[in-house]
């Protein structure tokens, strides 16, 4: 009689006990195997492997990246860092003097072409996509970095929420991102067909912790990115035959004007930081783990996903509640700061 055949014969002769515990055993092994080995991955992927080299996605052969929101926080720094991999770079994002700046700051350090595309993504007006349209039809892209977004100005009841700012994250999180990804994803297409797959595509989407966890009081920007992980992953099916690569790359905090946090720290990379580290690990899933075409990148919010995702469950009351209670405070801690700065006003 096996050890084990022993001990579980030791709690009880009947056979039913008897298998039921076999069964649990059994279980909980497999259990505990799948989540070590999901540990080991999610380790492999943050500290051990290699950095991802571009030159599969066209870098140094003249190709193209076009980047949205790019002239500020995370998607100036995807500018930068591909433009440094040896990609040209088209910038879209609402204020062309910025755009400008950033265009003068790419060539002369990087000597790679640029290209500016300015408008207000709120707006959803046609004009805007042709005008993307016509900048980059003879130009062979091969990624595109879906990162212009909006959030709420402070965390606000959704009920209690404007129409315009509701109006505008729709627009600009979502169908603006989907209509300039139909216009970029058929140009990488065929840069990757004229190159006979020897180069791929690649396309990254901005997803959030806000949408990785429904978050009361962000409802509506929680809602939109949420809905950029299911159309970001449907999309990495039906464009994987064509030798392109889509993820949605998942965030908590980044220092920049959209977070209003200035000091970086342990779980708050800058802009530099995050995008460094995505553009390093493209492809894996780091604290993705459980997700198809999904990367959370930067290692505190990997190791934090890993933990959330594997203890209480991201769809859980319990971290339903923790994180109302977090931004009912960061809201009631705003609202003192727009009195206060009403009160300076008025003196
Ligand atoms: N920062 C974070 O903590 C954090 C966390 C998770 C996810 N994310 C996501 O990361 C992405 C970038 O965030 P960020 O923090 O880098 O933001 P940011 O610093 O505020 O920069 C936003 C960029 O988007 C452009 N933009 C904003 N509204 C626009 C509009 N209506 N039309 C065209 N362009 C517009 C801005 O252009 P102008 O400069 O011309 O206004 C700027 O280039 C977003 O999708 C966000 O949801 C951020």
């Amino acid at each position: 009689m096996s050890q084990i055949d022993q001990l579980l014969s030791s709690f009880s002769e009947n056979k039913v006990v008897y298998y039921a515990l076999l069964f649990a055993l059994l279980f909980g092994v497999v259990k505990v195997t799948i989540l070590t080995l999901k540990f080991v991955s999610l380790i492999a992927d943050i500290f051990i492997l290699p950095a991802v080299d571009f030159t599969k996605y066209g870098a140094n052969q003249g190709n193209w990246a076009v980047v949205t929101g790019a002239s500020d926080g995370i998607g100036k720094e995807f500018a930068l860092q591909l433009a440094k991999r040896g990609l040209s770079i088209v910038l879209v994002s609402r204020t062309q003097s910025k755009l400008e700046a950033i265009a003068n700051e790419i060539s002369s350090k990087y000597k790679v072409n640029t290209k500016i595309v300015a408008f207000d993504a709120s707006t959803d007006d046609e004009e805007n996509y042709s005008a993307l349209k016509k900048s980059i039809f003879d130009i062979p892209v091969t990624v595109l970095i879906n990162n212009v977004g909006q959030s709420h100005s402070i965390p606000v009841p959704f009920l209690e929420t404007e129409t315009k700012e509701l109006k505008d994250i729709i627009t600009i999180n979502n169908t603006a991102t989907l209509r300039i990804t139909q216009i970029v994803a058929p140009v990488i297409k065929s840069s990757v067909e004229k190159s006979h797959k020897k180069v791929k595509g690649l396309i990254l989407t901005m997803g959030s912790f806000g949408g990785l966890l429904p978050t009361p009081y962000l409802a509506t920007y929680s809602g939109s990115k949420a809905f950029l992980q299911a159309w970001s992953n449907a999309l990495a099916g039906e464009l994987s035959s064509f030798g392109i690569d889509v993820d949605l790359v998942i965030s908590y905090l980044v220092t920049s004007s959209m977070s209003k946090i200035k000091r970086p720290s342990l779980t708050i990379p800058t802009a530099k930081q995050f995008v460094a580290s995505t553009l390093r690990t493209v492809g894996r899933r780091n604290g993705a783990q459980e997700r198809y075409a999904t990367n959370t990148p930067y290692w505190s919010h990997a190791l934090m996903h890993f933990a959330i995702e594997n203890t209480v469950g991201v769809y859980s009351k319990f971290a339903n509640r923790m994180n109302l209670n977090m931004h009912k405070s960061i809201r009631q801690r705003a609202l003192r700061k727009q009195a206060r700065l009403a009160a300076a006003k008025q003196d």
